[in-house]
């Protein structure tokens, strides 16, 4: 049995000034939270950790390098990098296998510069792991395209990766998600969802973006699992052991 610990969209800010502006995100308190989380992880004993995205909450003037505070760009990156480091620190002293992938809320080249460039697979305790750094369109649907692409074929149908498998992604397959005007699901999600239940190999679709959260069941015993938000109390994760024979059993917990 393999136990994986995951959260998401915590929207961290401390070294950044401000909050998020929906005020649900407890942007200055995740410092404290993860302290928290942190606290609990010896007891949970999971064998990886991760996190599906919008770590931090960088403000979109920024992200789009026109800061409203009239302050120069030199200094948001400066606070934007210290954020990532304080998400680092945290992974490292829990002294767990992790993984993180950058969200619509985080800033690609600052995560870059603090986590890497992305592996193409992690294997952890019997699971083969890949990792998405997928991107929004100009009509706010998540797309996958090029090189992650081709990843995403490679894993599901190389001989090489013929292993269980878990993929990483800030966005959602599925259930299709429509709130706000915006879809929250894949462009080609319908098309992707088959390929992932036509290749048996994938265990867990593990995502974030959407906040309230949601759960799906494809064919063998594959999940598509989002946790709400852990920005918002009372700050949710999930666990999921994952047995050898790919059946999972799912718990959501809070931060206590
Ligand atoms: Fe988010």
């Amino acid at each position: 049995m393999t136990r994986i610990l995951h959260f998401t969209d915590a929207h961290l800010r401390w070294n950044q000034p401000g909050s998020a502006d929906n005020p649900a995100r407890l942007s200055r308190e995740m410092p404290s939270i993860l302290a928290r989380l942190a606290d609990q992880i010896p007891k949970l004993r999971p064998d990886a950790i991760v996190m599906t995205g919008d770590l931090l909450d960088v403000p979109n003037d920024v992200l789009v390098g026109a800061p409203d505070d009239g302050r120069a760009m030199d200094a948001w990156r400066c606070e934007i990098d210290a954020d990532f480091q304080i998400f680092k620190d945290w992974f490292e002293r829990t002294g767990v296998p992790w993984l993180a992938v950058p969200g619509n809320h985080d800033d690609e080249d600052a995560f870059r510069r603090v986590f890497g460039e992305p592996p193409i697979y992690t294997d952890i305790a019997g699971l083969r792991f890949f990792t998405y750094w997928d991107e929004l369109g100009p009509d706010r649907q998540p797309h996958r395209s090029g090189a992650r692409q081709s990843l995403f074929e490679a894993a599901l149908t190389a001989p090489e990766h013929d292993l269980p498998q878990v993929h990483l992604q800030h966005y959602m397959i599925d259930p299709p998600t429509r709130a706000r005007g915006w879809n929250y699901e894949y462009r080609n999600a319908a098309q992707m969802k088959r390929e992932l239940d036509r290749s048996g190999r994938v265990r867990a679709i593990l995502s974030g973006h959407y906040h309230p959260g949601s759960l799906a069941h494809g064919e063998d015993g594959l999940i598509h699992s989002l946790p709400p938000a852990f920005s918002e109390s009372p700050h949710f994760f999930r666990l999921y052991d994952v047995g050898s024979t790919g059946e999972i059993k799912i718990q959501e917990l809070a931060v206590v």
